[in-house]
């Protein structure tokens, strides 16, 4: 019998994260003070995050420990499955032998834990009480809640509100976890009332809801705020998952894969499953392996925003990052995948794009929508919509590889379960899904509205 599903033992769950910024041919471009655009240092960050995290963020040893409180807590979930898509290649009848590594099985339902829990471990031993953030899906508040939960820390929730209406079980889920949820814009913050004044029906953004975050932490002292995405501990964080699919991979007997996808938000669970990969790759020991991100040609960061910097968050109060955008004040067509719309994307993800050791495509929901339902009728799994954009990315592999007779190795990061998003699949099937592109004018439109940015 063919195997299905690699696992490996509890004892298995990484010791360290990877930290890619030791092996950068380049450094990163510094994040510079939103007043003065002067790089700024880790004092700047103290009042938002604990000083363990900021190190994270600035650090260039190669391998950091994952404390022993955070890896009890990883064996709830961790190592998860890696599995030979066994069914889709049939589906497709594809000489690609197709893996994916399934981040699913976490309690919250994604690969997003992998950060929130040793985010909330190295807040409670700085000794403080609450936590801040956004959610797009709300499956990043979910983490986060569950997180919190664990700490015993209080956990407020900014849910960006067409998700907010479009998810409302998501709201009771982060209820059952202790933490408290609102929709965002809310008039809870000077930020969320300025956005309402302007536009009462704003549909919000993961931008708006960073901007109340943020506001609502910096306001108290045993507050802080925490991010999903986007900043370089998070995308430390998340390189579990890859450092478990590269011994997964040699255990089912493969070597190095040809291609390697993630779908890409703010890029967390991309850089989670690529990064491992692509210190392979800078060690010249498989040059030709490709690295995709898959993103929504509705909020198409990678593939047409430039590489600026800009604000994490719409109304300019975080650092700027040097990052590719649509500028932060873009807001993104009411896609299901509520987790891709953003308007930056990670900084060591931008960096690696302008390096040329990564590449992006991007998709429209319908075709993602349809590789999701191809993905769950033949592995039994229904993806997030945010998922189904790597389905995609993964699927128009493999039928080059049908096409090309070539047996290419495809390795991706499926993300999370649908189970609370079967309204989008109903829109779906009954023909409402509209299939939303930006342009390249719409985007230099709202680069030009920004004024001048510095470059990195
Ligand atoms: C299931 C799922 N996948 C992917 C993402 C995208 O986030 P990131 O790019 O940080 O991995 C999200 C974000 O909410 C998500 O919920």
């Amino acid at each position: 019998m063919q195997p299905r599903k690699i696992v490996l033992d509890d004892r298995e769950t990484p010791q360290h994260w990877y930290n890619i910024q030791a092996d950068l041919p380049v450094p990163m471009p510094p994040p510079l003070h939103p007043g003065t655009r002067q790089p700024i240092g880790p004092d700047a960050l103290a009042p938002l995050f604990p000083m363990a995290l900021i190190m994270q963020e600035v650090s260039r040893e190669r391998w950091i420990e994952i404390p022993d409180e955070v890896r009890d807590i990883y064996t709830m979930w961790r190592p998860s499955p890696l599995y030979r898509a066994r069914g889709l290649e049939k589906a497709l009848d594809t000489p690609a032998r197709i893996y994916y590594k399934w981040e699913g099985v976490s309690p919250a339902g994604s690969h997003k834990p992998n950060t929130a829990v040793p985010q909330a471990y190295y807040n409670k031993i700085e000794g403080i009480k609450r936590i801040t953030t956004e959610t797009g899906a709300g499956q990043w508040g979910t983490a986060l809640s569950f997180a919190c939960q664990l700490f015993g820390l209080e956990c407020m929730v900014y849910m960006v509100k067409i998700s907010f209406n479009q998810k409302p079980y998501r709201k009771a889920v982060m209820e059952t976890y202790g933490a408290t949820c609102i929709a965002s814009p809310s008039d809870r913050t000077e930020a969320g009332r300025g956005i309402l004044a302007a536009d009462p029906d704003c549909p919000g953004s993961l931008g708006i809801a960073i901007s109340e975050a943020v506001e609502d932490a910096v306001k108290r002292e045993d507050t802080h705020y925490s991010l999903g995405s986007v900043l370089n501990h998070v995308l430390l964080h998340q390189t579990v998952v890859g450092l478990e699919a590269e011994k997964q991979l040699q255990k089912a007997g493969e070597a190095l894969p040809d291609v390697v996808l993630g779908c890409f938000g703010g890029g967390s669970n991309f850089a989670g499953i690529a990064f491992p990969f692509l210190r392979h790759k800078l060690l010249g020991e498989k040059d030709d392996m490709r690295i995709v991100a898959c993103e929504p040609a509705s909020c198409p960061t990678l593939t047409k925003g430039p590489y600026l910097y800009d604000f994490g968050d719409s109304v300019g109060m975080t650092p700027l990052l040097p990052m590719h955008t649509l500028g932060h004040n873009f807001v993104p067509a009411k896609i299901h995948a509520g987790g891709l719309r953003y308007h930056g994307a990670a900084p060591l993800a931008s960096h690696t794009l302008k390096l040329g050791l990564i590449e992006a495509a991007a998709f429209n929901q319908v075709e993602c929508f349809e590789a999701g339902v191809m993905f769950a009728r033949a592995e039994g799994i229904i993806p997030a919509p945010e998922t189904t954009h790597v389905i995609r990315g993964a699927v128009n592999e493999a039928l080059r590889c049908k096409e090309s007779g070539e047996e290419k190795v495809i390795c991706f990061n499926a993300t999370g379960h649908g189970h609370f998003d079967m309204a989008s699949y109903q829109a779906y099937f009954s023909g409402q899904l509209e299939e939303n592109y930006l342009t390249d004018d719409m985007v230099q439109a709202n680069i030009r509205k920004m004024g001048d940015m510095p470059k990195p």
